[in-house]
């Protein structure tokens, strides 16, 4: 395949940008009345609002034959068909499979998964009813009031995303509480408070090899025994949630205690299979079986919309036409709900894992862009810490805005405040404040002349807004659903491997080797800065 730069599809876009990208999009919003009905598109109750984009309906034109060229439509039916598009893997890539209804075949190697993913979906159903209901004892006879997730990455961004988004279905007695860091403090200062005798911890690892978790189930283990609970007990209070059998069994823990799942679930597209277990336990089966629901209704979207009316495959082209044509380096995603805190998190590693490659599947570097820096926070805090540069910096940021209509609080008037911000938001980085209104904003003030240009607000920054409902536990699904597909499109698009991350794999065989280092022994294999690192460590341990 020619690179993507060398298409004229690509240059067509490149021509298109230099007669459209720098017009104000509050110009075509005057030369096309009608801009919003054309630049939104509905799914149901979500809107995707793309109007306040430098683009216009030609662009979207544009990219779409672009995407068609690269192979992206082929490529998406070659995932929801099971084929093994994780190349440099071997694998199939089929977590859109976890939320199939029963009854859809999915055939890997031909052999239909569907019916084992219920099959351990009703498994999991039944211990979490257990836990819930108080039924399943700890090893004194008490019913479990607090459980911890162990686990990191994709065993644990997505439960704590989605847990802390679903905050009131939270049942009442169970709390989840989640330890990733392999710092001892993480752990340390959520046990401390609970009673080993009604914890029950979960460990969440789909190798069942990584050191963070393996580590601090190792510690949560010695935690449950000192206080005087038998070797038998462990049985009661670990459960496992992985691929690997014989791992969670030398470990020690019952396989019958054991909910798995398949190598064709990407970690970081995991929280749809076993994984999402603490969520359940959190928030009961229904609503899990919920946010499967909406993630099917995404899939489905996403698997027969034309690329034109497609939301994810839109989100995904325009966030590539301001990386290819307008040098954007970052996207930030801005949720309009607290319980959406850990959502930019989950993104950085949904998108950053996946599309973070400088080699093609063919294996040739690339010379393009590929994924960008995510960040974010929930508006209105992010509005009193980084907007300011998304507003007057000198780089262009395009931000997804993300609320829901209603609320899932009964306090007043909060809500019209959250969603006035954020709509006054998308409006103030587009509208802008040129110098005229600069000048009228300060004038009368002694210094205006010196104060009127930091008034100026440049305005024509772009920004999406999805807007919906209200955040339960389908929309949930919809909206992360609709993420990991933009992310897929825009993989497709650069030609990448979206589904592995040998990236991750140098820093953990380096820290293997640099740990007893830190005891003592020679550095000369080290470079100058990690050996002066090391030996200013030990001498800091050494003063205490
Ligand atoms: O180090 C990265 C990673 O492999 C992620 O892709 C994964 O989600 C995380 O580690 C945790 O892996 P596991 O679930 O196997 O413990």
């Amino acid at each position: 395949m020619p690179s993507l730069t060398a298409l004229p599809e690509f240059a067509a876009l490149r021509a298109h940008r230099d007669r459209v990208g720098d017009v104000p999009v509050l110009a075509h919003f005057a030369a096309d009345p009608q801009r919003f009905a054309h630049l939104s598109v509905r799914l149901d109750d979500l809107l995707a609002d793309f109007s306040k984009h430098r683009l216009t309906p030609e662009t979207l034109r544009l990219l779409v034959a672009l995407a068609r060229i690269r192979g992206v439509e082929a490529r998406r039916d070659a995932m929801f068909a099971g084929e093994k598009i994780n190349a440099t893997e071997g694998r199939a890539v089929l977590h859109t499979a976890l939320r199939a209804p029963k009854g859809r075949v999915v055939e890997v190697d031909g052999q239909d998964v569907v019916p084992e993913i219920h099959a351990v979906l009703d498994r999991v159903a039944a211990f979490v009813e257990r836990v819930r209901s108080g039924e399943w004892k700890g090893h004194t006879g008490r019913e479990i009031t607090d459980v911890v997730n162990l686990g990191i990455g994709g065993s644990d961004l997505g439960p704590v995303m989605v847990s802390e988004a679903l905050w009131p279905d939270h049942h009442e007695r169970l709390k989840v509480h989640f330890v990733s860091n392999v710092d001892g403090g993480h752990l340390h200062r959520t046990l401390r408070r609970l009673d080993p005798a009604t914890t029950l911890f979960i460990v969440a690892s789909k190798t069942f090899t990584t050191i963070e978790t393996l580590t601090n189930a190792g510690s949560a283990k010695a935690w449950l025994l000192a206080s005087g609970a038998p070797v038998s007990a462990v049985a009661k209070h670990f459960a496992a949630l992985s691929t690997n059998a014989e791992g969670v069994a030398a470990f020690g823990i019952d396989t019958a205690n054991m909910f798995p799942f398949w190598d064709w679930v990407g970690g970081r597209y995991s929280v749809w299979s076993a994984i999402g277990t603490p969520v359940a336990l959190a928030v009961g089966m229904d609503k899990f079986r919920q946010f499967l629901a909406g993630a099917h209704a995404m899939d489905e979207h996403f698997r027969t919309a034309p690329l034109e009316k497609n939301i994810p495959a839109l989100m995904a082209l325009i966030g590539a036409w301001y990386s290819h044509f307008f040098d954007a380096e970052t996207t930030a995603v801005l949720p309009y709900d607290q319980g959406l805190h850990r959502l930019p998190a989950y993104l950085q590693q949904a998108d950053m894992e996946s599309n973070g490659k400088f080699v093609t599947l063919e294996g040739e570097r690339v010379d393009y862009p590929t994924g960008p820096v995510v960040f974010g926070e929930p508006g209105t805090n992010g509005q009193h810490a980084f907007y300011q540069l998304i507003h007057q910096g000198t780089r262009l940021i395009p931000c997804d805005f993300i609320a829901a209509a209603n609320p899932r609080h009964p306090v007043p008037v909060h809500h019209e405040l959250l969603l006035a911000n954020c709509f006054a938001q998308t409006e103030a980085l587009m509208v802008g404040r040129d110098a005229d209104a600069a000048k009228a904003e300060v004038a009368g003030h002694p210094d205006a002349e010196r104060l009127w240009p930091h008034k100026v607000f440049e305005g024509n920054r772009p920004s999406t807004t999805l807007l919906f409902r209200e955040l339960d536990a389908f929309s949930l699904g919809r909206l992360v659903a609709l993420y990991e597909h933009k992310i897929f499109v825009q993989g497709a698009l650069w030609g990448i491997n979206s589904f592995d991350q040998w990236g991750v794999e140098l820093g953990k065989v380096l820290a293997k080797r640099l740990q007893p280092k830190l005891a003592g022994g020679d550095l000369s294999a080290h470079d100058p800065s990690t050996a002066g690192l090391i030996e200013w460590t030990r001498r800091l341990q050494k003063e205490g």
